[in-house]
């Protein structure tokens, strides 16, 4: 028996997400026309014998969240629980401490999966290379290629390239270490169990230590790391390079970080085409007295669209969205109640929860999508300011329920919920 483990992080997350994470937690953000941890539990539910999920993270539990999971529990007939950390306790506390309930049901192995990523997640492929490795292959890290310079954001590993054992980890190195970076998608055997409750005590260990010099050094405050706090990163894959315990699988399919809201659309068109293999039915087609559709196109069946409108490449119009007559939307991600009046032309942007954009509007982003030119690019999430603090061109993002006029210009923008905008805007935050 197998098992997953997901792991959302909190409320202090996901800052670069904003504003649409202050409306729900980020892994719930709808990409494609699901959630994003969705696509991490369909991809579980693909792998047989795979019989329980367990969500980690310092959320309080709120409606979103057990809503989410009640629904894709009886969607994928899978267990799946969320286990609430009284606080941060970092990548790996967190399954530390909850080892009874993971542990629960002897499974064999357990897939460890960020929620901020996305990809066409290759488990079977991974199961089928750990179980090569043997007994003594604790855990394998699901890796792909960046480019030197970004590779510096990611975790790092040096293999070797006959038996794929990681020689060497590196958690955001300062100077290039090797192209090869982790995809945040682990796969472990029990044993690795054996290994935090080592660094778990030794931690606590260190703990005692900071606290009692705390107490020696009058009006000194160290401060004091919650003694819980374990990395999976730091302190379990550093000091497992090189032991032969820890193995890496190489992907060359679809994987991304989803950081930014940028980072949501370009997950959206990936989704979008895996869906061209994987679910042709959610992706909408062109027939007499519907709206015309230009490549991959996600409209959800309780949206209304006017058959004059034309969507696409790359568009997901959400859940009770109205399109009204002459509407162009393109590369975008509608979300729910959302509503779009006549001829207004959406590109490069995200339009929040129940939000209007006026008619005639014409509301535009600029993508930063990785350079084609060069190989195994990612991604970039570019800093929000320019040196001179001017906003740099991205997605245009509309918080929720915010009302955008007719006639209007609104360029590589972020306006925060609730707004009433009355004119043109280009490069700002509006607040
Ligand atoms: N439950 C829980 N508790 N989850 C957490 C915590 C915590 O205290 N801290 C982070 N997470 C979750 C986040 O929600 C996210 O899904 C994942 O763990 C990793 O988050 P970060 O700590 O922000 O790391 P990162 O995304 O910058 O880098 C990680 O992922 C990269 C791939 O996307 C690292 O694992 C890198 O090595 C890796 O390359
Ligand atoms: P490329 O093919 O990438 O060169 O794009 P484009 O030159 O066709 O135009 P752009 O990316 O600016 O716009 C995408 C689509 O939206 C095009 O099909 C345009 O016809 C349409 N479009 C552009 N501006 C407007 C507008 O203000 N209103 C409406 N309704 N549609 C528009």
């Amino acid at each position: 028996m197998l098992k997953a483990i997901i792991l959302v992080g909190g409320p202090m997350k996901g800052t670069r997400f904003r504003p649409l994470s202050l409306e729900l937690p980020k892994p719930l953000f709808p990409v494609a026309g699901f959630p994003i941890i969705y696509h991490h539990i369909e991809a579980c539910s693909q792998v047989p014998d795979l019989r329980e999920i367990l969500v980690i993270g310092f959320y309080q539990p709120n409606e979103a969240l057990n809503k989410f999971i009640m629904q894709s529990q009886q969607e994928f007939q899978i267990q799946i629980r969320y286990l609430q950390e009284y606080t941060a306790l970092g990548t790996a506390g967190g399954i530390y401490h909850f080892r009874d309930q993971i542990l629960t049901g002897n499974p064999e192995m357990f897939f460890v999966m960020n929620a901020d990523v996305c990809g066409d997640f290759p488990l079977m492929e991974m199961l089928n290379f750990h179980r090569s490795k043997g007994e003594g292959a604790y855990g394998t890290i699901l890796a792909t290629e960046a480019t030197r310079q970004q590779s510096l954001t990611y975790g790092c590993i040096v293999e070797n390239k006959d038996t794929h054992e990681v020689l060497h980890y590196v958690e955001k190195p300062e100077t290039f270490v090797s192209p090869t970076i982790s995809c945040g998608i682990y796969l472990f055997s029990p044993h690795i169990f054996k290994t935090l409750e080592v660094t778990f005590k030794k931690n606590l260990e260190d703990n005692y230590n900071y606290c009692d010099l705390n107490l020696r050094v009058p009006g000194f405050d160290f401060q004091t790391p919650s003694k819980e706090v374990i990395r999976l990163e730091q302190d379990i894959f550093i000091p497992m390079a090189g032991t032969g315990q820890l193995f890496v699988f190489s992907t060359s399919r679809f994987w991304s970080q989803i950081k930014s809201a940028g980072a949501a659309v370009y997950a959206n068109r990936h989704y979008l085409a895996i869906y061209q293999r994987t679910h042709p039915e959610r992706l909408a087609k062109n027939c007499e007295g519907k709206p015309r559709i230009i490549g991959d196109v996600f409209i959800h069946p309780t949206a209304i669209v006017h058959p004059t409108a034309v969507l696409g490449p790359n568009v997901t119009i959400g859940r009770n969205v109205t399109v009204c007559e002459g509407v162009r939307v393109r590369e975008t991600i509608v979300l729910e109640g959302a509503t779009l009046q006549a001829h207004c032309c959406v590109l490069h942007s995200i339009v929040g929860w129940h939000s209007t954009v006026g008619m005639w509007t014409r509301v535009e982003g600029t993508p930063n999508d990785p350079n084609p030119n060069k190989p195994f690019a990612k991604l970039e999430i570019p800093c929000m300011f320019s040196t001179d603090g001017k906003l740099n061109p991205s997605i245009t993002v509309i918080g929720s329920n915010v009302q955008v006029p007719p006639e209007v210009i609104i360029l590589n923008s972020i306006v925060l919920p609730h707004k009433d905008l009355n004119g043109c805007y280009k490069n700002q935050i509006i607040l």
